[in-house]
């Protein structure tokens, strides 16, 4: 049984007071969920210390939202995985579409990015997914297809998970179709080649789309951006409920 993952990306959203009000309101709505659901959220890092200390014994878990393939060396303005491990990061993401366009990352350092992270125990949070213009040209599979052979290149499928995240649903209130989404997770699963392996949809992910999201059977977590920063509304997420046939 795959576990469901919720997990939160802040963005460049939340300073440290931010979060910790976001934390105080957050924490007692989630203190109730189900087994086999697990909540991550990834706030800047200049809020990753304060977050990790307020969410303490809540069992939510903290991710960067990027991560560098070395240790320490001279890459100004980086922060590597044992800087991450220190404040009890346990995920980082990886290949976001953000990074990906304004600051040009490539498949190749996505990889680096996500072997760095396994290799310190940390699990990589791959984000793949087509633009718009790609998928109207009929290009979608070969695209997630490439960003996924090369970004799992070398990592454990275990301890990995697979964000599939179309950019023209990102921030724009389009969640994809959730039929549509579930093909491509299921696509994403047969690429990867390991039939366990955690796949999550993010892309305007909403309390209102929640359910019949995690219905679906190859979506097993989504990645929420905008959504996560409402403690009410995250919450309502993570306690997401299945409809009866699916339960
Ligand atoms: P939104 O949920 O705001 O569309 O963002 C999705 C996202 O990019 C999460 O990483």
């Amino acid at each position: 049984m795959r576990k469901a993952v919720i997990a939160g990306n802040w963005k460049m959203h939340m300073t440290c007071a931010e979060a910790q009000a976001f934390a105080d309101a957050f924490k007692p709505l989630v203190a109730n969920l189900p087994a086999g659901r697990s909540v991550v959220l990834a706030p800047p890092f200049t809020a990753i210390a304060t977050l990790s200390n307020a969410l303490q014994g809540s069992g939510v878990q903290i991710s960067a939202q990027n991560i560098h393939w070395q240790e320490k060396g001279a890459f100004t303005g980086m922060i590597s995985a044992p800087m991450l491990l220190e404040h009890g990061v346990t995920h980082a993401i990886v290949g976001h579409s953000e990074p990906r366009k304004y600051y040009s990352e490539t498949d190749e350092q996505i990889n680096l990015r996500a072997r760095s992270a396994q290799k310190h125990g940390i699990v990589p949070i791959l984000c793949v997914g087509e633009s718009d213009s790609q998928r109207e040209a009929g290009e979608a599979e070969r695209v997630i297809r490439r960003q996924v052979e090369q970004g799992v290149d070398g990592l454990d499928p275990a301890r990995l998970i697979v964000a599939y995240e179309p950019i023209w649903a990102i921030g724009t209130g389009k969640t994809c179709e959730a039929a549509e989404a579930n093909r491509i997770c299921g696509l994403i699963r047969q690429w990867v080649g390991y039939p366990e392996v955690v796949i999550q949809y993010g892309g305007s992910v909403n309390p209102a789309t929640i359910d019949q999201l995690m219905a679906q059977s190859d979506i097993d977590g989504v990645l929420v951006g905008g959504a996560s920063l409402d403690p009410e509304g995250f919450a309502r997420i993570a306690n997401y409920q299945l409809p009866v046939a699916a339960v």
